[in-house]
C-alpha cells in the first residue's frame, strides 16, 4: 500500500503546499519515502524525493517552493526495492518528459525491467512504480497518444495497482486503476486524483469513484473517465461526500482495528498474487527445506503465526520446524545453533527488540537468517539474507490483525510450494474471508451481552486451531483487559477445568477434522455448567453439544484457521468497545516494542 495524489490547475502556480498537505493526509499509507513532482509551463519537470517521513523530507527538499501547472506526490510503503532515494517515487521515463507514481504491486516488474533495458530505456530503480512509467513510455515512443499508450501499458502491467502520470508539454494528468483504490475530485478550475479521500476532501467534496479498468483524464476544467478496454467515455454521476474527515480517514469505520479487520480479504489476495509471481519464493523455500534444523521465531501475534506455520510445513511438506518465542530461542536453542540451521524471523514491525536479540545470536553462530516482514527497510529486513514482504500496508491499530492473516498466508504458501502442491486454491481465500466477515458479524454481536462483563475466560483449540485459540486469547486480553487464557483443548482437563462454574464461558475453535475430539472437551465443560461457545463449520455434532455455535463457511482444514481468526478479532473489538475502551490504543501496550 502506498499513496498517490495528483492535481491539475489552470495556470502555473505554487503547488508545493497543496502537495505537502495531500501527502500528509496520505501518510497513513506509507512513510518509507516521499516524493513530489511538478510539471511546469516551460516543459520542465521539477522532481524532488527522498527516504523519510513527509514532514522531514518536505522541509529538507523545500517542497513548499515547488510551482507548476500539474503536481504529483507519492508516499511509499516499500514492497519492491528497498526504501532508498532511487526507489522513491515519482519516477521519470528515460528522457525525462514523463513522470509518474503508483500505488500497489506490479508483480511482473522484474521481467518488465529486463524488457525495458533490452529496448534501450533508462531504468534507474528496482521499484515497480518505475515500470508503470516505462510501460507508457514504450508506447508513447511508438507514436501513440497518452490515452492509447496507457491502454496498452495496462495490458503489460500485471498485479493490483493504480498510477498517475503526466507528460511535459501536455496540460493534463492521467491515472488508471486496476485493483488499488483511486478517487477523482472536481474543483473550480482544477481537478485531482488520489488513492484515498482524506487528501481530496480538504479541496473538494465533489468526487468521482474510479473503478477497475478505467482511465481518468484530469484537466483544469474537469475529469473524464474512459474504459481501458475500448477507450470509450464513461458517464458517471458526481458524488457529494458529507462524512466527517475523521470518519473518512478511518475508511468510514469507527476504528482502525475494524478497518484493518475488514482489509484482510484484500491484503490476503494481494499477497497471494504477489507470491505467485515472485521470484524470491523458490530460493526461500530451498533454504528452509535444506536446513538441518528450522526455527520459526517471533513474539506475540507473530509467534502465533509461527505455530501455525510449523503445522503447515509438517503437514504439507513433511518439514519439521520448531516454533519458538524469540527470547526463549536464545536460551533454549542458542548454544546448539550452527551454520547448517536456519531461522525464519517473523515480525510485523521488523523492530521488536526480542526478535533482534534472537537474530544477533543466530548471526554469532552463523545460522541462516530469513525474514517475514511487513515494514520494508526495517532492521529485520536489513539483517535477513532473504525475506518475504507481507504487503499489508500500514497497520495502525496496536492489536495486529491483517498482519497475522498475511503471516499465516505466507507460511501456508511456502509450505504448499515446499511440498510441491498447487497454490491455485488459495485464490478462493479472499472471498472466503469476505464471506466469513459478513456471516460472523451478527453472530458475534449476539454473544456480546453474555460476555461483556466477563473478566476471566478460556479460548481452546486443537491442532491447526491451537495457534488460533492463542491468538484469539491474546486479542481478547489486549483490548478488553479481561484475563483470557489460550490453551490446547486437551490440556484443559489437566487443571483449568477446576475453574469452571455455572455459566463460565469457554471458547472452542473447532477445526473440521477435530470435531469428535473437541466434543469431549465441550462436554467436560458443559456438564459442569460451563458455557461452551464454539467457532467452527456447520456440524450437527457441534450444534447439539455447544451452547453457542459461530458458523464459519466450509473451507476445509487448511483454510479454516484463517477464517476462525476473524470472529475472535471481531469479538475482541466489540467487547473492547462495550467495556468502554479504545481498541486501537490499549493501555500499557505499544505497537512496536524496541525494549527488552
Ligand atoms: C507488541 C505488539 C503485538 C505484537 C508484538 C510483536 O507486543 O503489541 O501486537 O504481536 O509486539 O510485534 P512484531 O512487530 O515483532 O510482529
Amino acid at each position: 500500500m502506498c499513496g498517490i495524489f495528483g492535481i491539475v490547475v489552470e495556470q502555473e502556480q505554487p503547488l508545493g503546499e497543496t502537495l505537502i498537505e495531500a501527502g500528509r493526509r496520505l501518510s497513513y499509507r506509507g512513510y518509507d519515502s516521499v516524493g513530489c513532482a511538478t510539471l511546469r509551463d516551460d516543459g520542465t519537470i521539477d522532481l524532488r524525493k527522498d527516504v523519510g517521513k513527509i514532514e522531514k523530507v518536505a522541509e529538507r527538499l523545500a517542497f513548499a517552493e515547488m510551482v507548476g501547472q500539474r503536481g504529483i506526490v507519492q508516499l511509499r510503503w516499500a514492497t519492491f526495492g528497498a526504501p532508498s532515494q532511487t526507489n522513491a517515487q515519482p519516477h521519470l521515463d528515460s528522457d525525462g518528459d514523463l513522470v509518474g507514481a503508483h500505488n500497489g504491486n506490479v508483480v511482473n516488474n522484474v521481467e518488465l525491467r529486463e524488457q525495458f533495458i533490452a529496448e534501450g530505456m533508462t531504468v534507474r530503480s528496482t521499484n515497480d512504480g518505475e515500470s508503470c512509467v516505462h510501460a507508457v513510455e514504450r508506447y508513447v515512443d511508438r507514436g501513440h497518444d497518452m490515452i492509447e499508450a496507457i491502454r496498452r501499458a495496462y495490458q503489460d502491467l500485471e498485479g493490483d495497482y493504480a498510477f498517475v502520470i503526466g507528460r511535459a508539454g501536455d496540460d493534463r494528468l492521467y491515472a488508471i486503476k486496476k485493483g488499488s483504490g483511486l478517487v477523482a475530485g472536481l474543483l473550480d478550475g482544477a481537478a485531482c486524483v488520489s488513492s484515498d479521500l482524506p487528501s481530496i476532501l480538504p479541496l473538494t467534496r465533489r468526487i468521482l469513484r474510479v473503478r477497475d479498468g478505467e482511465i481518468v483524464i484530469l484537466r483544469a476544467g474537469g475529469v473524464e473517465l474512459r474504459r481501458v478496454e475500448d477507450g470509450n467515455i464513461i458517464e458517471r454521476e458526481v458524488e457529494e461526500i458529507t462524512d466527517s474527515m475523521e470518519s473518512v480517514e478511518k475508511g468510514g469505520y469507527p476504528h482502525f482495528m475494524l478497518k484493518e479487520i475488514h482489509e484482510q480479504p484484500q491484503v490476503a489476495g494481494e499477497l497471494i498474487r504477489l507470491l505467485e509471481a515472485a521470484s524470491y519464493v523458490s530460493p526461500m523455500v530451498e533454504r528452509m527445506a535444506t536446513a538441518r534444523h528450522l526455527y520459526l521465531v517471533g513474539c506475540g501475534t507473530s509467534y502465533h503465526a509461527c505455530l501455525l506455520g510449523a503445522i503447515y510445513l509438517a503437514r504439507l511438506a513433511g518439514r519439521p520446524a520448531i516454533p519458538v518465542l524469540a527470547p526463549q530461542f536464545i536460551a533454549q536453542y542458542g548454544p546448539a545453533l550452527g551454520p547448517e540451521d536456519v531461522g525464519v524471523f517473523v515480525s510485523q514491525s521488523g523492530e521488536t527488540k526480542d526478535v533482534l536479540n534472537g537474530i544477533r545470536v543466530a548471526r554469532e553462530r552463523g545460522t541462516g537468517i530469513l525474514g517475514l516482514v511487513n515494514v520494508l527497510g526495517s532492521t529485520l529486513m536489513n539483517e535477513s539474507e532473504r525475506y518475504l514482504p507481507l504487503a499489508c500496508g500500514y497497520e495502525i491499530s496496536v492489536p495486529a490483525t491483517k498482519t497475522f492473516t498475511n503471516q499465516a498466508v505466507a507460511f501456508l504458501f511456502l509450505a504448499l510450494r515446499m511440498g510441491g502442491h498447487p497454490t491455485a486454491d488459495l485464490a478462493h481465500l479472499p472471498d472466503l474471508l469476505e464471506e466469513t466477515l459478513a456471516a460472523v458479524e451478527p453472530q458475534v454481536a449476539a454473544l456480546e451481552p453474555a460476555l461483556v462483563r466477563q473478566d476471566d475466560l478460556y479460548c481452546l483449540g486443537y491442532g491447526l486451531t491451537y495457534p488460533i485459540a492463542l491468538e484469539g486469547a491474546l486479542k481478547l486480553k489486549e483490548v478488553t483487559y479481561a484475563h483470557c487464557e489460550g490453551m490446547l483443548s486437551t490440556e484443559f482437563k489437566h487443571g483449568p477445568l477446576s475453574a469452571v462454574y455455572d455459566g463460565y464461558p469457554v471458547i472452542f475453535v473447532a477445526g473440521p477434522e477435530d470435531v469428535p475430539l473437541l466434543i469431549s472437551g465441550i462436554n467436560e465443560t458443559t456438564c459442569r455448567g460451563g458455557r461452551a461457545i464454539v467457532i467452527g463449520e456447520e456440524d450437527p455434532r457441534l450444534r447439539t453439544n455447544a451452547h453457542d455455535l459461530i458458523v464459519l463457511p466450509q473451507a476445509g482444514p487448511l483454510l479454516n484457521p484463517l477464517l476462525a481468526t476473524l470472529p475472535l478479532q471481531l469479538l475482541s473489538y466489540r467487547l473492547s468497545l462495550a467495556r468502554g475502551y479504545d481498541p486501537d490504543f490499549p493501555r500499557n501496550l505499544s505497537k512496536t516494542l524496541t525494549v527488552d
